[in-house]
């Protein structure tokens, strides 16, 4: 009883909202848009939302069905002209008009993406293989989240033909295999005795299509390859060797539906001149996990007398402040943690209103360096304030070690 009406009113939000909304700014370009940027939004668009990527999501397949109107509507020369001067209206009087009517938005997508309009859910569709690739990030992205792109060469769908391999969209059986790609050779191998074999046909290379004007991009190849951009998003504190899923971004064809780029986050090692920007200290640290590693050098007064402070800059700029008051000894080798100056803490869902972004520590060690050279005067002082000092207080750590004092002679071992 109640479902008439729900579908009513659904139906009219649909007609309303396709009625509304622009095309130019449903697939996010002005009215200036080259059919190549036309061409591009649309395939962004409808991988976005697609059905199989947003199941059960009627907001998201609303949207994949308005992209590909849309898209049809603006990449058609005649029917973008009618679309500036009268709208959808126009629009909607020359189909009534010519008799044409909406196309099958999977028709559509398949013409872009290959593979019968979905990503492969279907048992039997054939899927192209995966690809790995590795991406080299700088620490300090690791540490702020970096939103940046990634550029790649791989296979693509030619979009000048949209596949088909043809200039004028027309692509004919071939004729000598009858569009099975495969012809059967007959070998006599002894007088009467015949031999089967099955061999590729080589009028269509196994295509089972013969195209008498080649698409002049692809060549009648039907895909092209090209670089494409890809936006890379890198959240705070990302595990090294992190993998990003890129569905369906792999080398595209008309035979197969297109398998996933897979992303590998590395770090990259940070150069001296390329990231001593500022001259930030952070750039050099090294990571292990969560926490930071850092080798301060310190000299042998500050060693030992103490009474100094070391302006670390991190990562994002801010200062980690070293500091010994005068009188506190640091050993050379001395590994001193500071709290919660390390990486921030990755987490799976990212950092919600339950709970703040955590760190990991800093790990300074610290290199005491001896001065190899000194004023003679210099060398006069200290000479005579350490014998000064050895006298009243020195020990003799020869003496202390307990080694024994000339050569020992070891007992021979007796013969059995
Ligand atoms: C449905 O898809 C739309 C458009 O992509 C998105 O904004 C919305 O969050 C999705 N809803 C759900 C429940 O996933
Ligand atoms: C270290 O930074 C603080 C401010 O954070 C500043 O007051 C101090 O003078 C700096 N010390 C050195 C040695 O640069
Ligand atoms: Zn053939
Ligand atoms: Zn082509």
């Amino acid at each position: 009883m109640w479902l008439p009406s729900v579908s009513f009113v659904l139906l009219c939000m649909l007609q309303l909202a396709t009625c509304t909304e622009d095309f130019y700014k449903l697939l996010g370009i002005d009215k200036q848009a080259s059919e190549r940027d036309i061409k591009r939004a649309y395939r962004t668009l409808s991988k976005k939302y697609h059905p199989d990527k947003n199941p059960s999501n009627e907001t998201a397949k609303q949207k994949f069905v308005e992209v590909a109107e849309a898209y049809e509507a603006l990449s058609d020369p005649e029917s973008r002209k009618i679309y500036d001067q009268y709208g959808h209206e126009g629009l909607k009087q020359r189909s009534q008009g010519g008799g044409q009517h909406g196309h099958d938005p999977f028709d559509l997508f398949s013409r872009f993406f290959g593979g019968g309009g979905h990503f492969g859910h279907q048992p039997g569709q054939r899927r192209g293989p995966d690809m790995e690739v590795r991406v080299g990030v700088p620490l300090r992205d690791f540490y702020n989240g970096h939103q940046t792109e990634f550029q790649l060469e791989k296979q693509q769908i030619c979009e000048e033909c949209e596949g088909s391999g043809s200039a004028d969209g027309q692509v004919d059986q071939c004729h000598s295999c009858g569009g099975h790609g495969i012809k059967i050779q007959k070998h006599m191998l002894a007088p009467g005795i015949f031999q089967q074999v099955q061999v590729t046909c080589d009028v269509c290379g196994g295509q089972g299509k013969t195209i008498k004007h080649k698409c002049p991009v692809c060549e009648g190849s039907r895909v092209v390859r090209k670089v494409s951009t890809f936006q890379l998003n890198i959240e705070r504190g990302a595990p090294k060797g992190m993998r990003i899923k890129y569905e369906n971004d792999a080398d595209e064809s008309p035979d197969y539906v297109a398998g996933d780029l897979l992303v590998t986050l590395s770090e990259k090692e940070a150069s001296l001149e390329e990231d001593n920007e500022g001259r930030v200290d952070g750039t050099f640290f090294r990571r292990k996990g969560d926490d930071l590693f850092w080798k301060e050098v310190i000299s042998l007064r500050e060693a030992w007398m103490g009474g100094w402070t070391r302006n670390l800059t991190h990562l994002d700029g801010h200062i980690v402040a070293l500091s010994r008051p005068r009188g506190a000894v640091i050993q050379p080798g001395l590994v001193e943690r500071v709290q919660g100056e390390g990486m921030p803490k990755w987490h799976e869902d990212g950092d919600s209103v339950y709970h703040t972004t955590e760190f990991g520590d800093l790990l300074v060690e610290y290199t005491v360096i001896l001065p190899d050279q000194m004023d003679s005067g210099m060398e006069k002082d200290f000479w005579a304030l350490w014998e000064k000092w050895r006298k009243k207080s020195g020990v003799d750590l020869q003496k202390d070690s307990g080694r024994p004092e000339g050569p020992v002679k070891m007992p021979v071992k007796d013969e059995l």
